[in-house]
């Protein structure tokens, strides 16, 4: 199954559960929630507080993308009934292994995400305990950014790795998505697509949604 997980890095703050609710009704099946720490990516965004601030207002499921260090240390915090993924970055572990188990303790479906520069071959000894691989087709820290072209060559070799090990995996990209690559993105085996200011930044919301979704 294909899906849509606008990030809410991009929304109105001012008005959250507004505009969370308008990408549930649009028919938007995950939020992308962009965690930062101010250290291992140059912005800061929000923590926990905030993410579940909107778990009374929609009944979508989290996809928690943690672009912070010591990432072991907050990992409970962002554990609720709706989080289905935490996502860390690899470049951000010293003991991923240790990390992801840390993630799946929870009973949370676990991710990592990999920077542009990151090869995918460090997932090697990992791929079959994965629930999500992130490709990073910008360089985390802020929304709007151009999509690097590389992404994609690690995206295909990573549909092929999956398909020969018959991997249960879910593949993931994550920024510069609009609707002029969305398609390229899904034939290339994404199947979770993040989109920001594509989807928030659109002027109707709702119908930038369901723009997206017709690429599904
Ligand atoms: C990048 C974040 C992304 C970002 C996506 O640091 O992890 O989720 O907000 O935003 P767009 O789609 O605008 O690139
Ligand atoms: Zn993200």
């Amino acid at each position: 199954m294909n899906r849509l997980a606008p990030s809410v890095l991009s929304a109105d703050f001012s008005k959250l559960g507004d505009e969370v609710r308008a990408i549930e009704e649009a028919g938007a099946q995950l939020i992308h929630v962009d965690v930062m720490d101010g250290h291992f990516v140059p912005n800061i965004s929000f923590g926990p507080g905030v993410m579940k601030s909107i778990l009374g207002k929609t009944g979508l499921s989290f996809d928690v993308h943690l672009m912070i260090e010591r990432p072991d240390q907050y990992i409970e915090e962002f554990v609720t009934e709706r989080t289905e993924f935490i996502t860390v970055h690899a470049e951000a572990c010293t003991h991923l292994h240790r990390t992801l188990q840390l993630i799946k303790s929870f009973g949370i479906k676990a991710g990592v995400a990999l920077n542009p520069a990151t090869p995918l071959n460090l997932l090697d000894y990992l791929l079959e305990d994965l629930d999500q691989v992130l490709i990073m087709s910008v360089n985390p820290g802020f929304g709007g950014q151009k999509f690097i072209p590389s992404a994609m060559d690690k995206v295909n070799s990573l549909k092929k790795l999956k398909d020969a090990r018959n991997l249960r995996l879910e593949i993931g990209i994550d920024g510069g998505v609009t609707l002029d690559n969305v398609k390229a993105v899904i034939d290339a085996g994404v199947n979770i697509v993040v989109a920001g200011s594509a989807v928030f930044g659109a002027p109707d919301i709702n119908r930038r949604v369901k723009e997206f979704l017709r690429f599904f």
